[in-house]
């Protein structure tokens, strides 16, 4: 499945759906990489670009549930950990297991699939819990 963003997933808070549509396309850069079967020194450089936006998402995003007393911030922050211990794994099985295709392919099938249910489930609920304060 494409990762791709498009106005359904849109939450209504600018910020938030900026760093989303950035963090798509930083996901977007890393399965190409592996894709185009590049090295393991470039995939592992494009999953740290990655890796280093979803930290500063999250805890932009994670900033602004404490400051505005969201009432699901806890989940919220489950979720979070949740997806970088994921991609913390998947660099562990990169670095033990080598690249392949079927790796490119699972993983944009997973961060595809997390993503939409995460904007969906609990980053849209945020949106509109911060339009209303
Ligand atoms: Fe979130």
């Amino acid at each position: 499945m494409e990762i791709k963003w498009d106005q359904n997933l849109a939450v209504g808070v600018d910020k938030i759906d900026n760093q989303h549509k950035e963090l798509f396309d930083r996901m977007n850069k890393l399965i190409l990489a592996m894709k185009e079967g590049k090295g393991k020194t470039e995939v592992m450089d494009t999953l740290k670009f990655l890796e280093d936006y979803v930290v500063k998402h999250f805890n932009e995003e994670e900033e602004l549930q404490k400051r505005n007393n969201y009432p699901k911030y806890e989940t919220q922050h489950k979720e979070h950990e949740e997806f970088k211990m994921d991609l913390n794994n998947f660099k562990s099985m990169i670095e033990k297991e080598g690249l392949s295709s079927a790796s490119a392919i699972k993983l944009q099938n997973s961060m595809s699939l997390w993503w939409r249910k995460h904007i969906k489930d609990l980053d849209m609920d945020l949106g509109k819990f911060l339009m209303k304060v």
